[in-house]
């Protein structure tokens, strides 16, 4: 069992449904109370996906392009959005506690882009997230990575001490500037992150292979959007995603480094609680851009 084994030999049984007996979410049955109650306001129970903004960049980045004013960019997108995602340090500093919104909180800490970013650690207290009623805690998780098993050790400790609490855990698929982001690997990262214990995954979208990525994993699994990409372009991948298994978007760059950050956050929505086409989102894009 010590090498990979044959992808022919795989059968991902793609287009058969995984059953979610108990819950609307996939493999949540199981959990407890609090952990679905959580879960619950994450995914929109009516549509089961999510539309979560990620703001947390500059944990690693610094003032990240979009981002240099937390207190400017993000108020206006709050309405637009489900979930926000971001550290500890965004939230008390530039978030409004009046806010109704679930906090999807960081709680990975530890490298910088000045050097290797797979070094993590645990970074936030489980008493820190319940403080700040987090209704998730995100942890990065580089799988092939320099840090692969610090980041796995950060992920159980973390999925420990929300099992405690009734608190569900994003694992992150992080990709190293050196590892690829197929279909193989992803399929590899999600599944390893899932059986560790996260209850829901964050993994970039490929193509080919993304609904084996999805069929794959037992847990749900939403997209980052990665690098800006031209609107229409990233409306496009979003649908294809959504289209092909993944319950939400955890997304950043593509939104808030838009030319008009509130429309497009609006126009992700269309597509992925509306299951709007991608050129009809894209004309609600540009109609709310004119428009503002
Ligand atoms: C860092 C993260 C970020 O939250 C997220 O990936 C960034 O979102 P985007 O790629 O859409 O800008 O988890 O790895």
């Amino acid at each position: 069992m010590a090498e990979a084994d044959s992808k022919e030999l795989k059968s991902f049984g793609a287009d058969i449904p995984m059953k979610t007996e108990g819950f609307f979410l996939k493999g949540s049955g199981s959990l407890g109370w609090g952990m679905k109650n959580r879960l619950s306001r994450i995914f929109n129970p009516e549509t089961g996906r999510t539309v979560m903004l990620a703001f947390d960049h500059g944990y690693i980045m610094g003032p990240t392009s979009g981002l240099e004013r937390l207190d400017l960019a993000i108020p206006p997108l709050h309405d637009c959005i489900d979930v926000l995602m971001c550290t500890r340090g965004a939230l008390r500093s530039c978030i409004t506690p009046i806010t109704d919104k679930p906090v999807c909180l960081r709680c990975s800490a530890g490298a910088t882009i000045l050097r290797d970013l797979s070094d993590e650690l645990v970074g936030v207290a489980i008493e820190d997230a319940i403080r700040l009623n987090a209704a998730a805690m995100a942890v990065q998780v580089y799988v092939g990575g320099e840090g692969e098993h610090k980041c796995i050790g950060n992920l159980v400790k973390l999925v420990d001490a929300g099992m405690r609490y009734g608190i569900p855990v994003l694992g992150v698929t992080a990709v190293g500037r050196e590892l690829n982001r197929d279909a193989r690997y992803l399929g590899l990262a999600t599944r390893v992150i899932a059986e560790v214990g996260a209850q829901f995954v964050k993994s970039y979208f490929c193509e080919p292979g993304f609904e084996k990525v999805v069929a794959g994993c037992p847990v749900p699994i939403v997209i980052a959007g990665g690098k800006k990409l031209p609107e229409a372009d990233a409306l496009a991948m979003c649908y294809k995603a959504v289209d092909q298994g993944a319950l939400g978007v955890d997304m950043g760059r593509n939104i808030f480094q838009s030319e008009d950050p509130a429309a497009m956050a609006q126009a992700v929505r269309a597509v992925v609680h509306g299951g709007e086409k991608p050129d009809k989102a894209f004309d609600l894009y540009k109609t709310l851009k004119n428009e503002s």
